[in-house]
């Protein structure tokens, strides 16, 4: 437990991850004020939007509208997916501080996601981030399917310090280790995070774990572990992509923020407020939120109340 951090950087991407996934449409007025209440829970970083084909996530037509209806908090750096030069036109309107080029180890879930091989994916990748840094714009990459592919089953770790190596090679300032459809378990992650340690430091490297076999948690200790301290979590549980069928949201920020504040590990993030903006957007789509422990607050928070009203 030595290499454990003193304190951990939560990028919340339940608007764009989390939103992007959802059946029913949110109108850009309900995602503005989950980014707002996800500030005031002190985020410092969210994943807002992507500008990507509306054809293809019609969740996230809206990118451009959300991106101004923000009120921005000084130091908090808002994200945005682009996948190739189109989308970043657009997103470099909206004045991002950061980019993010998704990318996969696996060629089938390259294909169906963004419709191209992953050498097409880097070639495409590249002008995009010469562009964001011409424009002072800083650039991440995600990497899907690190452990498992919905289409080609187990991942090999090489196959990550492959990609890994494509995204350092086009100037890619720091990576995303994703189990989109949440397979991994912590040994399995450790090797995905292993391979891109060998291109990018530890500070330049960061955790995206989909909760579908209830694992997120356990890898996310065993990032943790490694000494990793970036953390992409999604509030209430939110989320899936479009393009993995039956995989779940990302860890539930509650539940990372409740984990690491019982570690003695600094998030800087207000676990009471952070449960408020996940009750928020929960209400609204009609439902509890996917977080254990924004259940269990909540409940507490119902009987408290129940209790205070029967002593008056
Ligand atoms: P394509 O059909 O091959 O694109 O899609 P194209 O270049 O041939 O263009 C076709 C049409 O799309 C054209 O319009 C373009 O203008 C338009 P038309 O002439 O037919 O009217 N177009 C665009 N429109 C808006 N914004 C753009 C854009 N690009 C082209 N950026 C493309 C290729 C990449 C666009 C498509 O496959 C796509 O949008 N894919 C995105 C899929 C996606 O968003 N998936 C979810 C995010 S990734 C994720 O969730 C995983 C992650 O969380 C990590 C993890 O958990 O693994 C990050
Ligand atoms: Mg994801």
């Amino acid at each position: 437990m030595s290499a454990l951090p003193s304190r951990v950087k939560l990028i919340d991407v339940g608007p764009r991850d989390g939103l992007q996934n959802e059946k029913q449409p949110v109108p850009a007025a309900v995602k503005i004020e989950l980014v707002h209440r996800l500030q005031a829970a002190g985020l410092k970083e969210i994943e807002v939007t992507s500008f990507v084909s509306p054809k293809w996530v019609p969740q996230m037509a809206d990118n451009a509208e959300v991106m101004a209806g923000i009120t921005r908090q000084p130091g908090v750096r808002y994200s945005v997916l682009t996948p190739n030069m189109k989308g970043f036109e657009v997103a470099q309107a909206c004045q991002p501080d950061e980019i993010v080029v998704f990318g996969a180890a696996s060629e089938a879930f390259s294909q169906k996601n963004i419709n191209c091989s992953i050498a097409e994916s880097i070639e495409r990748f590249a002008p995009v981030v010469a562009a964001a840094h011409a424009a002072g714009i800083a650039v991440r990459g995600a990497m899907s399917c690190t452990v498992g592919c919905p289409y080609e089953g187990d991942i090999a770790p090489e196959r990550v310090g492959y990609l890994a190596g494509l995204m350092k090679s086009i100037g890619v300032d720091r990576v995303d280790v994703a189990d989109t459809i949440g397979v991994g378990t912590p040994r399995k992650v450790q090797r995905a995070i292993e391979e891109t340690l060998r291109h990018y430091s530890l500070d330049n490297v960061s955790g995206h774990f989909h909760d579908t076999y209830g694992q997120a948690l356990a890898n996310t200790l065993a990032a943790l572990q490694m000494g990793v301290w970036n953390f992409q979590t999604s509030v209430a549980g939110l989320g899936g992509c479009p393009y993995a069928k039956g995989a779940t949201g990302n860890v539930a920020t509650e539940d990372v923020v409740y984990m690491l504040r019982g570690m003695e590990i600094d998030t800087g993030i207000d676990l009471n407020h952070l449960v408020d903006a996940g009750q928020y957007i929960s209400t609204h789509l009609g439902r509890m939120p996917h977080s254990r422990v924004a259940v269990a607050l909540l409940n507490k928070r119902a009987s408290e109340a129940a209790t205070e009203a029967h002593a008056r």
